[in-house]
């Protein structure tokens, strides 16, 4: 047995003991892990069925959606949270949950953790003296091969009001919040706190059945958290996050009935604290359009790229403890995206292969994401996109890789040319992306085993008023299959005018289903064997949330399915 104590850098203070779990992989805490058994759920992650109970978990960062801090919060209220997390890579989102359920995170270490930490290894981290001991059961020589840093930790310079407000002046929920956001600043780099005017939090709802089997008690004590987040009186632009429940039609989609009331409250105290409860992902459907350069504090993982990419806004990929901090307090720390200097790209992505449909851009988003990891891509050889195509770029973006936005030369807002998108340096690293790369996409996306299609979706992002009038115009004169269940997924807005306008009733005559408020994989209410959707998001969760398999496939090939319940293969 041996013992060696190696040097750290601390992200998140405080000290655990456990064994460790050890890959050197990215992890996605919403739909790659189970916060009631505490065990890793993302088909072929390397930790794939590993429980991460009581344990120090050394991975590389989090990835994909903006729920890792709710994931471990809901952990945490089951008892099936980890000890402390090692990362390779700090990320905004890892740091976040960390904070929010006081967990310690070290980061730059002074051995690579991947070789010094196994498996299994007891392991003492010691955040706040900077210290890992690994106590492992065989002889295993030391290797001090790193260099640990002291940055990026320097104490935030506060204004006279934020210490005012910090020491309590305001009272102990906005001091506890302006905590949270100069913890997580502090870790990544921030120096200061800038005010912010637009925000976006995600935990205004019941969870509901995005939690699979949780027991109604584990709901009903995250409730308490939920109605914290509206307590506050919020003074700027506040749309929230997807719920789990379709409120116009809690039956039809299987909710337990005992949380509707909790729902509807939560509804009436937002209204109070000013926060529009519009329940969608995506908040520029309904109105919530930001500016170039105007700061933001949005979680939804897909809205923070896209915005940042395509209206030149500014927001840092949030979890709903620091939105909900930000709409509290009406600051953010000013790290990341949020300073121009870190918006600068690092990957070229030469594009050569041409985009025909909103999936193929999902498909791009997809290579890049896994490509660029949490570096900044920018992008060569596109046309402008429409909004839809756009999506499903940031989207799929979001879902393989965590970097907070990308470039498209002569799009993005701050990047007419290449020189602009690199502030006037070489990228890193160039990277193409092929017909050949295009077709790998589908083809690593595509898990059925059969033709046969029960279930077809529409709608993540969430849809716009354009897809529904193409849904529409595709189903003109056909009929869904008996066998095959339709779902469109939308804002209760774009219900409302898509009704007005004729197109919603279009399609549930032909036999088309909506959902509003909410989407199958946080409100699961039905099983699917095998679906198939146009949305690489969906398509990528469909294993790990939804338990079926998946076909991707543009949005014609799709309503050919629902209305026949078979696949066919492309020729
Ligand atoms: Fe929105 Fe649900 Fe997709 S919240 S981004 S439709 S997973």
């Amino acid at each position: 047995m041996t013992t060696q104590a190696y040097r750290c850098r601390r992200a998140v203070g405080g000290a655990a003991e456990g064994r460790a779990l050890v890959a050197d992989t990215r992890i996605s805490f919403w739909g790659g892990f189970d916060p009631v058994t505490g065990r890793i759920v993302e088909v072929g992650n390397p930790l794939e069925g590993e429980c991460v109970t009581g344990k120090v978990v050394v991975f590389r960062s989090t990835k994909g959606s903006s729920g890792t801090s709710r994931m471990l919060r809901l952990a945490n209220i089951s008892g099936k949270a980890p000890v402390a997390f090692i990362n390779t890579e700090l990320d905004e989102l890892s740091v976040l949950a960390c904070v929010a359920q006081r967990l310690p995170l070290v980061t730059d270490l002074e051995c690579d953790p991947f070789e010094s930490i196994r498996t299994g290894d007891v392991v003492k981290v010691d955040a706040d003296r900077g210290i890992v001991q690994v106590t492992s059961a065989d002889d295993r020589p030391p290797k001090s091969d790193h260099k640990t840093t002291d940055g990026p930790r320097t104490p935030m310079g506060l204004t006279d009001n934020q210490q005012k407000v910090l020491d309590g002046a305001d009272g102990p929920v906005r001091a506890e919040h302006l905590r949270c956001l100069i913890e997580w600043g502090e870790a990544l780099g921030a120096e200061r706190l800038v005010p912010v005017e637009n925000v976006m939090p995600s935990g205004l709802y019941v969870p509901n059945h995005s939690l699979g089997n949780a027991p109604f008690e584990l709901i009903e004590r995250s409730m308490e958290y939920s109605r914290s987040c509206v307590a506050e009186t919020v003074q700027m632009t506040a749309t929230c996050h997807a719920s789990c429940m379709d409120l116009e039609r809690p039956e039809q989609f299987g909710a337990d009935l005992r949380q509707v009331p909790t729902q509807r409250e939560l509804l009436d105290r937002a209204r109070q604290s000013g926060i529009s409860m519009t329940w969608t992902c995506a908040p520029y459907l309904v109105g919530n359009i930001p500016v170039k350069g105007q700061i933001c504090a949005w979680t939804e993982s897909h809205a923070v790229v896209y915005i940042n990419s395509f209206l030149g806004a500014r927001t840092t990929r949030h979890g709903n403890e620091s939105a909900t901090a930000a709409a509290v307090t009406g600051w953010v720390p000013e790290f990341g995206v949020l300073r121009t200097e870190n918006r600068r790209a690092r990957l070229l992505i030469e594009v050569e292969a041409t985009l025909t449909n909103d999936t193929d851009w999902g498909c791009l988003g997809f290579f890049v994401g896994k490509a660029a990891g949490l570096r900044i891509p920018a992008l060569t050889g596109l046309r402008p996109p429409r909004l839809e195509a756009a999506r499903q770029l940031c989207a799929a973006l979001a879902t393989s890789g965590g970097a907070p936005m990308l470039h498209i030369v002569g799009v993005t807002p701050e990047a007419p040319t290449m020189n602009d998108a690199f502030q006037g340096q070489a990228p890193d690293e160039t990277v193409t992306f092929g017909p050949a790369e295009l077709a790998d996409v589908y083809e690593s996306l595509r898990t059925h085993t059969g033709p046969e299609i029960d279930f077809v979706y529409f709608g993540c992002p969430h849809a716009s008023l354009q897809e529904v009038v193409e849904i529409a115009h595709a189903l003109r004169g056909k009929q869904v299959h008996a066998d095959v269940t339709m779902l469109i997924s939308m804002p209760y807005a774009i219900e409302m005018q898509g009704r007005r306008l004729g197109f919603v009733q279009e399609i549930e005559q032909a036999g088309g289903t909506i959902m509003t408020d909410s989407c199958p994989t946080n409100a699961l209410w039905r099983y699917p064997k095998r679906m198939a959707t146009p949305a690489i998001k969906t398509g990528f969760y469909a294993q790990n949330l939804l338990g079926c398999e998946a076909v991707l496939a543009p949005m014609e090939d799709c309503v050919r399915v629902a209305t026949s319940a078979r696949w066919h293969e492309p020729r």
